[in-house]
């Protein structure tokens, strides 16, 4: 196990598993994106799985080109049950074991990021989701493909919180575009391999997650939040600092995607997220300064040349469905969240940003 997260947050995931993990008994997952924030925790949740919980180990086979992977994501480790591949998803790959299920993590998920490399993106999303696909259709396997919140858009209030039903207010032209629409034509992927080819695929739409191991250059709001703490530096909100967005905490948003792999109706697509509470950027502050127990200092300032702006007003899932179908629960409220993320923080990071 890696000590870029918390063991006592593996332990936790691997428990609310309990009534379905054995699903993964003897089978074999290809794991796309696994050096990145999300891959890291699937690594290291089968391997506690496969140490704890399976009758016969689950073997895993990494793949990721390690583009946004950072230092934490280029140290692979050497663990029993895992094979690493660098490989650029958006290229075919030949493939001779036999595979039971397919995770497409594999993206570029920090707007600072997709901002940088705006073709990569796409080409990830929607080639790297085909090839994947294919994989998924030749060995019969479950096929997940991590989507995101991103694909509604700005939503209409009225849709707020947004079921995965809402078709979404999208630009096909922006600075966004290049994350939002190669995403949806995943979704769409997804779709016409379920519904032409019978490849059981599932969309998974993750809403803020967030947790220890994250990179401190991820540039997304908790870590570049937590960075600049550290550093003594004011944090610096964008826009107005009205944009309201909700946190899910890793354990959670693990034991929801882990969920949806094993237990999804094929051809759905699922909400992961937190809906309590849906703060602005402002209120986000207040409640950091409770949980720290001192001031943070902040100025409101215009989009920078580096984040891209057209960023939604709103976002709250409605995660009525994922609690229905796959009895997803999610239970580390905001502040508890905080205060994990800060004290690893406060321990790991450099105040580098
Ligand atoms: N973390 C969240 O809150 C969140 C929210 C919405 C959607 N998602 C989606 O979930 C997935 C995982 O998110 P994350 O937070 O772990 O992101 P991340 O950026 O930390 O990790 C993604 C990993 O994918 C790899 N990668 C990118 N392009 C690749 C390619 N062409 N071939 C192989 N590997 C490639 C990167 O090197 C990186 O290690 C992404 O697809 C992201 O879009 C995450």
């Amino acid at each position: 196990m890696t000590d870029f997260v918390l063991k006592s947050d593996i332990a936790e995931i691997a428990e609310s598993l309990s009534d379905c993990a054995h699903g993964f008994a003897g089978k074999t997952v290809m794991l796309t994106g696994g050096r990145g924030f999300l891959g890291r925790y699937f690594m290291d949740v089968f391997a506690r799985l496969n140490e704890t919980v399976l009758k016969k180990p689950c073997e895993l086979i990494v793949l990721d080109n390690l583009i946004t992977a950072g230092k934490e994501g280029a140290v692979i480790p050497d663990a029993p049950h895992v094979e690493f591949i660098k490989h650029d998803v958006a290229k075919p790959l030949k493939m001779k074991r036999k595979i039971d299920y397919v995770i497409h993590a594999a993206g570029i998920a920090s707007p600072f990021y997709y901002r940088a490399y705006p073709l990569e993106t796409l080409e990830v999303a929607v080639a790297g989701t085909r090839h994947m696909l294919e994989l998924a259709e030749k060995n019969q396997a479950r096929f997940v493909f991590f989507s995101s919140s991103e694909i509604y858009g700005d939503p209409d209030p009225k849709h707020v919180p947004t079921p995965e039903s809402y078709r979404g207010n999208v630009s096909c032209q922006g600075p966004r575009a290049c994350y939002d629409e190669s995403k949806r034509l995943g979704e769409t992927l997804c779709y016409v391999f379920h519904e032409m080819n019978g490849v059981k695929t599932n969309t998974i739409r993750p809403f803020n997650v967030f947790g220890p191991g994250m990179q401190e250059t991820d540039y997304r709001a908790m870590p570049n939040f937590a960075s600049r703490i550290k550093a003594g530096k004011p944090l610096s909100i964008y826009g107005t600092g009205d944009q309201t967005r909700t946190f899910c905490y890793i354990t959670d948003a693990m034991a929801g995607f882990l969920r949806v792999v094993l237990l999804g109706v094929p051809g759905e697509a699922y909400n992961i997220g937190n809906p309590k509470p849906e703060v602005s950027m402002l209120d986000l502050i207040s409640r950091m300064e409770k949980v720290l127990g001192r001031k943070v200092d902040y100025n409101v300032i215009e989009y920078p040349d580096s984040y891209p702006a057209d960023e939604p007003q709103r976002r709250c899932p409605d995660i009525r469905k994922a609690m229905l179908q796959i009895k997803y629960k999610p239970t580390v409220d905001l502040d508890e969240g905080m205060r994990r993320f800060f004290s690893w923080t406060d321990k790991a990071y450099a105040g580098e940003t």
